[in-house]
């Protein structure tokens, strides 16, 4: 069948003016139902929500082998677009043509009708092909499509932070080795250690957990930079929000304090909201009836009735609420939930106490500063009462921590020191220290965990679900 094919997004679109017209689509075949002189084939190529609804006619020569189609099969279709009488669609398809490209049979995985998103990870060479992992990667291209305008309209330039690295920037010793030494016989050291000198690199590396300190070294330079890459940690979590490679967007700003990462932070968490309502509705009415609702905490709106949607159409218009750390442990020590871990100041907040305060207390995301320095990073900047550092995390309901981000410490002294007390090496951040040294000046920025804004965005509730292709606690399938 030659001729140009038909993309069905953009016939929902214009589809008005080819009433009439011969078109070609091609796509999966979603369901076929039988009547006795016709067919109705329902079919969706992936390029939008909606499918399109196809009449075939039993004078087509085929029709035996069209009208015994089923689920799956990947077929061209020439015809007539014209009018539909039927509920919510605008238009069909009169079939004049109908090619069979590539058959299915009955052990095709996605028969069945109630497929579970267990099952389909399982499938997540298939499951593209479903309502909700079509939905999903559509609007995870529209958040990254609107993560390059949202910067780019702020003056902020894209960088390219490297993935192999020495530096365990985070401090957390969740790093993937990379080597090129024999892991059978590896070269040893007169210490009897694996000897990393004679490694591809010269010296230990591993693949980064974060782009930050290259980034705060182009930003010292360009005045504000993002990065938008693959991270990746070998932390051993297996939770419905942890990911051993995931992506993260890392804007770093210079002449900024606190308040203006936070800012910046808001803003940007409101504007993919904003893109996604804007330019995925079909994708987020079409989750927004998925069961995720049932049972989980997600979907808790300020009076209880509301649906993700409106949520979201919520949150784009709200301001976020900023507390800080000291507080946020006083209104968890007065709540009367019991919490599996404990609440006095100085531990580290818990999923559960961060999700208490978005999800529970305060309904909406809300920004938590000045945490104790102990259990953040070397570079935050440290606070005068010598406890705790300008640093923030943004939390949104249904997933928790989404942003952590500082202030950087911008000193020589006070970074050294932090350096010494977490007893790191000090010899692979000599360039980093160097930045303090010629022009230093405050600066600061934060990571947004991209699979996170997916979830929070469609409402899935395991980040397995947000990912194309999950990688985690020993699952590297696909
Ligand atoms: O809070 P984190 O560890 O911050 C940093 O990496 C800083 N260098 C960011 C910066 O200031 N430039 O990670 C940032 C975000 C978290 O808030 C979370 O959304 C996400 O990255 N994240 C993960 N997402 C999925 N799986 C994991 N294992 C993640 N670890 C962090
Ligand atoms: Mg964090």
């Amino acid at each position: 069948m030659s001729s140009k094919r038909h993309l069905l997004k953009k016939l929902f679109k214009d589809g008005k003016e080819l009433i009439d017209s011969e078109v070609l689509v091609k796509g999966w075949v979603r369901s076929v139902r039988k009547s006795k002189a016709f067919c109705f084939i329902v079919l969706n190529d992936g390029t939008c929500q909606g499918s399109l609804q196809i009449i075939a006619d039993q004078d087509l020569a085929n029709y035996d082998q069209v009208s015994s189609m089923i689920n799956g099969f990947a077929i061209a279709v020439k015809g007539k677009l014209v009018e539909s009488g039927g509920k919510g669609q605008s238009i069909e398809l009169q079939a004049k043509e109908v090619e069979v490209i590539g058959e299915t049979d009955g052990e095709y995985p996605l028969q069945k009708k109630a497929t579970s998103y267990e099952f389909l990870r399982e499938q997540a060479h298939l499951r593209s092909r479903t309502q909700t992992f079509g939905a999903i990667a559509r609007i995870s291209h529209a958040l990254s499509f609107a993560t390059h305008s949202f910067f780019h309209e702020r003056g902020l330039y894209f960088l390219r932070s490297p993935i192999i690295t020495a530096q365990d920037a985070e401090g957390a010793g969740e790093m993937f080795r990379v080597s090129t030494l024999s892991p059978n016989d590896p070269p040893k050291n007169q210490k009897g250690k694996v000897d990393h000198n004679q490694d591809y690199f010269g010296e230990e590396t591993f693949l980064s957990v974060t782009g930050q300190l290259e980034a705060e070294s182009y930003a010292l330079g360009l005045g504000g930079v993002y990065t938008f890459g693959p991270t990746f940690r070998s932390e051993n979590s297996n939770t419905p929000r942890h990911l051993a490679e995931f992506w993260m967007v890392e804007p770093e700003i210079a002449f900024a304090h606190l308040e203006d990462v936070a800012d910046l932070a808001e803003d940007y968490v409101k504007y993919l909201v904003g893109y996604a309502i804007d330019n995925c509705k079909d994708e987020l009415e079409f989750l927004n009836f998925r069961p995720r609702l049932k049972g989980g905490k997600f979907g808790d709106s300020p009076n209880g009735k509301e649906g993700h949607l409106e949520i979201l159409e919520h949150v784009r218009n709200s301001n976020f609420k900023r507390i800080t750390y000291t507080e946020a442990i006083e209104i968890l020590s007065k709540a009367d939930k019991k919490f599996e871990f404990p609440t006095n100041w100085g531990d580290e907040l818990q999923t559960e106490h961060e999700r208490y305060l978005t999800e529970v207390h305060f309904k909406s995301p809300v920004i938590v500063t000045d945490y104790p320095k102990t259990f953040k990073a070397f570079y935050m900047k440290q606070n005068d009462d010598g406890k705790t550092v300008r640093a923030m995390d943004l939390l949104v309901p249904g997933v928790g921590e989404l942003i952590g981000g500082s202030e950087r410490e911008e000193k020589m002294d006070p970074l050294l020191r932090a350096i010494e007390e977490k007893g790191m090496s000090r010899k692979p951040l000599e360039w980093y220290l160097e930045l303090r040294k010629w022009g230093s000046c405050p600066h600061g920025g934060f990571g947004l965990g991209f699979e996170r804004a997916v979830m929070y965005i469609t409402g899935m509730s395991n980040i397995r679900d947000a990912i194309p292709f999950p990688r985690t606690p020993n699952s590297v399938q696909f």
